[in-house]
């Protein structure tokens, strides 16, 4: 599907290029095209390893991109840049009736504001969501994307209410969130698949870390492995590209097994018969929700303030004084659903489809 001809019959220009994104899209993508949508995926090229990037498109049954503009690494400025330059290339030769972007990385900006300059509406699915630290790029991204998106597809009645408070009322939907359709699509045969040799279900922890605000600063980065050092069970380790760059493998602390980062079939597996997720990142505070099992946040603050209710996710910023034992041995309050019915795809569907229509 990658000559001219096919890519000016698009209705919907999806840009994406980082792994959280390829995630989202399964479910979406397989919404759009149920409701007769034509839909092309422009690849940024952000995450481009094999185990950050294709095999979801293998495992998840996305549809293969329209083209990869195979930006790759750089400064946030330069990537930043490059993905504008190629998004907006793409977006002149196939003039789609909307642009529609995930979440908050690099390419989510790059995509929205490549279309709003040429008049292309935008539709943003993970909308409202806020962290207040603009230290973090994603805080800029998100927050830049909102404020320039036509339509806001919110997880939460929480992020709508953030929207709100910035003057952002109109076309904002509250759908729930499409990662939980994701979960329940995948979570059956997720869990069909082998743990990592050695662990067994309730026998481990997982850990997952790339922030940079946790892995650039080597200090830090020592904090979070010596607090990992103490914890009772062995923890599985899927390491970040970014992380690995940072790390002196050899000098691990023994109770660590490190592995590449994971699939999403097997992240899903290893995560649903973990004792307990620790992490930095925003997704799996939600999908440790969902598969009821507790999450340690290693941050300051979260964008995913339900999930702190209860005690089933607890903020640890490294070097905090408390002991992470002694969050994970609190038991949590009971379960209740978050985020939507699993259904968001289906709606975020049927608005765009509405929206394309009038
Ligand atoms: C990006 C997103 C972050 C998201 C994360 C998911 C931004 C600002 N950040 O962070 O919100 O949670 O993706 O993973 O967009 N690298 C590789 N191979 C790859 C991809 C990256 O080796 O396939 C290495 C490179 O050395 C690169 C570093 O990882 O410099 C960081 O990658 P980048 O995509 O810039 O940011 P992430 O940290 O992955």
């Amino acid at each position: 599907m990658n000559n001219s001809k096919e890519v000016s019959q698009l209705d919907v220009v999806t840009v994406l290029g980082a792994r959280p994104q390829f995630i989202k899209a399964a479910p979406v993508s397989k919404a759009l095209a149920q409701l007769g949508l034509r839909e092309g995926l422009l690849h940024t090229g952000q995450h481009y390893d094999e185990k950050m990037d294709a095999i979801f498109f293998r495992e998840l049954s996305i549809p293969f991109p329209v083209e990869n503009l195979r930006v790759g690494s750089d400064s946030h400025g330069r990537q930043t840049a490059k993905m504008l330059i190629g998004v907006e290339d793409f977006l002149r030769k196939s003039n789609p009736a909307l642009v529609l972007v995930y979440g908050d990385t690099n390419s989510t900006l790059a995509g929205a504001l490549a279309a709003v300059k040429l008049g292309i509406p935008v539709a943003h699915i993970e909308a409202g969501l806020r962290s207040y630290n603009l230290a973090m790029p994603e805080e800029v991204n998100r927050r830049m994307t909102d404020h320039i998106s036509r339509l806001l597809f919110c997880p939460s009645d929480h992020a709508a209410e953030n929207l709100r408070t910035e003057g952002i009322v109109n076309d904002v939907f509250v759908t729930g969130d499409v990662m939980l359709d994701a979960v329940n699509a995948f979570r059956e045969a997720a869990f069909l698949r082998t743990l990592p040799e050695g662990l067994a279900r309730d026998g481990y922890y997982l850990l997952t870390i790339h922030r940079p605000s946790n892995v650039d600063d080597p200090d830090r980065l020592a904090c979070i492995l010596r607090m990992i050092e103490t914890l009772d069970y062995p923890v599985l380790w899927p390491i970040h590209p970014r992380t690995l760059a940072r790390l002196d493998v050899p000098k691990l602390p023994q109770n660590l097994i490190v592995s590449e980062p994971l699939g999403y079939l097997d992240l899903l597996n290893a995560l649903g018969n973990s004792k307990a997720l620790i992490t930095d990142s925003g997704g799996m505070q939600k999908e440790a929700y969902w598969l009821q099992r507790k999450c340690i946040t290693l941050r300051k603050e979260t964008e995913w303030v339900e999930t702190l209710e209860g005690g089933w996710n607890t903020l640890l910023p490294p070097g905090s004084e408390v002991e992470i034992a002694a969050i994970l041995a609190r038991t949590p309050d009971t379960w209740k659903p978050l985020y939507g019915k699993g259904n968001a795809a289906k709606d975020i569907a049927a608005n765009l489809l509405r929206f394309l229509k009038t």
